[in-house]
């Protein structure tokens, strides 16, 4: 499986933060935002990950992450022109897919929770052995601002309908979907919506309608952290925070993720540590190559 991280749009919701830099390239933290998205790419077990981005911004993003080898991956690049929509991630990304399975995650969102890795294996066996998409539904206390799940009878997923005024559940749908091969021919199809864009929520619709879209719900145990507002991104950096000092491990550490995945060993996990052995982030990496050598 292939996975996309989409990492443009325009960034005027947080503007001025963002008048400058791109928003995916922001600290939560003590990391880059869009660490916390590529580590679930990764715990999903995926090692190829092609990142669109702006054409100002891709190569910042080329600078921070390479070509993925020192992950034990492979990145590539690619500029969505202008911020025309979600789906047309899989457009720009149709030559890399290659007709392959492939997850996309937006380079803003966060999850983190105890269960999160066994939620990705699922979704990625469900879509590679059984075709069709995953898509996750997570309960919110004003869905209005996300695309929201109508349900009906015996839980039956009627629609998904992208900000509704009038929400129709309160489940809202995360930035993160698994597709089957297909998902490049179907995104190819979709029109701009009303307020002119390419929805990855007529994509699911497309899947819906062909009885093939897979609604998975994520339970309490899961955060998915809200990153569009300078609050938001203040309270998602204590999440992290609070996560890290209380319990010693870090939150979407990719080197780590690398290295448990079996992407890399503990030696080219100590190397990159090395590097960074002026920071907490670089001395965690060496801590866990020794504690790997030790046992
Ligand atoms: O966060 C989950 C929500 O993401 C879903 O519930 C919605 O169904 C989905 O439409 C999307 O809604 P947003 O309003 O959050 O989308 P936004 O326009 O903010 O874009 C999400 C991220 O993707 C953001 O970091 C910018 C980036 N982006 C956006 C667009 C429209 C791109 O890279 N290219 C684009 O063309």
């Amino acid at each position: 499986m292939r996975g996309i991280i989409l990492a443009g749009g325009s960034g005027t919701r947080l503007y001025p933060i963002t008048r400058a830099v791109s928003k995916q390239l922001l600290p939560i933290y003590d990391k880059p935002l869009i660490y916390y998205p590529l580590s679930v790419l990764m715990l999903a077990g995926i090692r190829e990950v092609l990142i669109i981005s702006t054409p100002r911004d891709l190569s910042f993003y080329q600078e921070l992450l390479g070509d993925g080898s020192h992950l034990g991956m492979r990145f590539e690049y690619a500029e969505q022109a202008k911020p025309r929509g979600l789906a047309e991630a899989f457009t720009i990304g149709c030559d890399f897919i290659a007709g392959e399975p492939c997850a996309l995650v937006l380079g803003d969102n966060m999850f983190h929770g105890q269960d999160l890795s066994r939620v990705l294996w699922r979704a990625r066996e469900s879509v590679e052995n059984e075709g069709g998409a995953v898509v996750f539904g997570y309960p919110v206390r004003d869905p209005r601002a996300f695309g929201v799940v109508e349900f009906g009878d015996g839980g039956r997923v009627l629609s998904i309908e992208e900000k509704p005024e009038h929400p129709k559940s309160s489940y809202a749908v995360p930035g993160l979907y698994f597709y089957d091969g297909k998902v490049s021919d179907i995104a190819s199809q979709v029109e701009p919506s009303d307020r002119g864009e390419l929805e990855i929520t007529s994509v699911n619709n497309a899947y819906l309608a062909d009885g093939q879209l897979s609604v998975q719900l994520m339970g309490r145990g899961m955060a998915w952290l809200d990153t569009g507002t300078p609050e938001g991104m203040l309270k998602a950096a204590e999440y992290v925070e609070a996560v890290q000092s209380r319990q010693g491990y870090y939150v979407a550490c990719i080197e780590e993720v690398a290295f448990r995945r079996g992407f890399i060993g503990a030696d080219e996990l100590r190397s990159l540590g090395e590097e960074m052995s002026k920071t907490d982030y670089g001395r965690y990496l060496i801590s866990i190559a020794d504690e790997a050598e030790r046992a």
